[in-house]
């Protein structure tokens, strides 16, 4: 049985005060839901704030990337230990914008990947294809190599803790949700590439998110759908009423 999960990655958005007032107002909204996970992902900044606002509710922190060592001459850069010591469980990771904007390779992911497992941290790994790949009918492949890429270093004993979070780079600020049954289509896929990989046991284990223009609109026909076990949230994710919505839509699959 897999647990819902709803994540909001609030990109570059919110500084402290605000971070704060969201956090709050979401926990007081979601005070008494057991039947999902919760997790929210602000930026590098924000995070110990908003983590003393969450620490003692059953919303979890996340961070939206880390570098691959955890100390040493990286000029700029986040290991898994800090964020770990400012109370993060989960980080993002390979994020189409960041593929996009800071040239991110599945080499690199796959580093950052095992790096945060080994320190105990939850990664939300993504993939997801443009729209260039799907109307060239490359979707499948790309995402084939990018959940292998990702994968490349991980034993079965790590990958069973891993999250991946299909999110379509067409559909992600567009307002083009990718139907129910696009969506599905895409985690049936995935859940085969995983069993293929390992073993059925681990496919039917892992949990696989949609991301892409979830709103409290759509979430609900999304969540039907077999395969999809909850929602990387941007957009919706800022405005605490709406977050707040959709964790609730996705109680208790
Ligand atoms: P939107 O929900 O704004 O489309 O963003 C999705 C996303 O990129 C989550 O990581």
């Amino acid at each position: 049985m897999r647990k819902s999960f709803i994540a909001g990655n609030w990109k570059l958005n919110k500084q402290v005060s605000e971070a704060v007032e969201t956090s709050k107002t979401i926990k007081e909204g979601t005070k008494n839901l057991s039947g999902v996970d919760i997790c929210i992902c602000p930026t590098f900044t924000v995070l110990k704030s908003v983590y003393e606002i969450t620490k003692d509710s059953n919303i979890s922190l996340g961070a939206q990337n880390l570098w691959y060592e955890n100390q040493g001459a990286y000029t700029g850069e986040i290991g898994a230990s800090s964020l770990l010591d400012v109370g993060c469980k989960y980080v993002i990771i390979g994020h189409s914008e960041r593929r996009k904007y800071l040239n991110e390779s599945d080499e690199i992911i796959a580093h950052k990947t095992l790096s945060a497992l080994e320190a105990g941290l939850i990664p939300i790994v993504c993939i997801g294809e443009t729209l260039e790949d799907r109307e060239s009918d490359k979707a499948q492949k790309v995402i084939e190599t990018q959940f292998s890429g990702a994968c490349k270093n991980l034993p079965a004993d790590k990958f069973s803790k891993i999250i991946i979070a299909y999110e379509p780079v067409w559909a992600i600020g567009t307002g083009k949700t990718a139907t129910p049954e696009i969506a599905e289509g895409m985690h049936k896929f995935i859940r085969q590439l995983i069993e293929n990989k390992y073993t059925k046991e681990l496919a039917e284990n892992c949990r696989i998110l949609y991301g892409g223009s979830v709103t409290p609109a759509n979430i609900e026909s999304l969540m039907k759908e077999k395969d999809i076990d909850g929602a990387l949230v941007g957009g919706a994710s800022l405005a605490p009423e709406s977050f707040i919505e959709i964790v609730k839509k996705s109680q208790n699959k």
